[in-house]
């Protein structure tokens, strides 16, 4: 069976003073995932959310919250996260010396632990990881802030990581998040990756978030929304 591809709008481009709202928006739509972006000013050079905001957003929607820990040191905060209701966490590479012993722990709570690679970091860098993960987390803008072009040389990137999980048959899927739109998606989905992040495109593209995402849901899988409309 092929698994469809999820997809995953990110609140950091939603506004905040109607977060609700905007969540429910995207629930709406088809919505798979709900894509959390948690910045630290030191990690990347913005700051967003932490984990009460996580939790009261646990609240308004049934959706998978799927945290993307963008600070130093995030194995300081991973409880906090699966407490705050948090069902995937991932974690860059760049920011955990110990990434083994978090993966682990994320794991051991009973959460989808990934990993993060910012776009200058090279797939070897997953090599002693990629079996014990749940999904890998490629950049394809360097983190920090939403509505950034799309690098191009990802799409080598994915097709890469996509061979070696495939040849492997490890479990781990593949999320690429930054600059991904309805103009582009397709060469992202082609390219091999099972998990969409989408924040201007869904937030920010002038029309309710709901359609934006069923416009992405059903160029990501035509014969599912076939069905639906059966
Ligand atoms: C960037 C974040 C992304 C970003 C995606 O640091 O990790 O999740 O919000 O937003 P767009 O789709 O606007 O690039
Ligand atoms: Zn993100």
């Amino acid at each position: 069976m092929v698994c469809p591809v999820l997809i995953a709008p990110s609140i950091l481009a939603a506004d905040f003073a109607h977060l609700a709202e905007e969540v429910l928006s995207a629930e709406r739509g088809g919505a798979d995932l709900l894509h959390l972006d948690i910045m630290d000013g030191h990690f990347v050079p913005n700051i967003t959310i932490g984990p009460p905001v996580v939790a009261s957003i646990r609240r308004i929607t049934r959706l998978p919250l799927d945290v993307h820990l963008m600070i130093a040191d995030p194995a300081m905060y991973v409880d906090d996260m699966v407490r705050a209701g948090a069902n995937w966490i991932s974690v860059h590479v760049e920011a955990d010396v110990h990434l083994n012993r978090t993966i682990q722990h994320i794991r051991n709570q009973g959460v989808q632990a990934g990993v993060v690679l910012n776009p200058a970091t090279p797939i070897s860098s997953l090599e002693e990881i990629l079996p014990d993960i749940d999904y890998v987390l490629l950049m394809s803008v360097n983190p920090g802030f939403g509505g950034q072009a799309f690098i191009p040389a990802t799409l080598q990137k994915i097709r890469k990581l996509k061979e070696k999980i495939t040849s492997n048959r490890y479990r781990a899927r593949l999320e690429v998040d930054g600059g991904i739109d309805t103009g582009n998606i397709r060469q992202v989905l082609e390219a091999g990756a099972d998990i969409i992040v989408t924040g201007s495109a869904v937030f920010r593209s002038g029309r309710n978030p709901a359609d934006a995402v069923r416009e992405m849901k059903g160029i990501a899988n035509p014969r599912a929304m076939d069905q639906d409309a059966v």
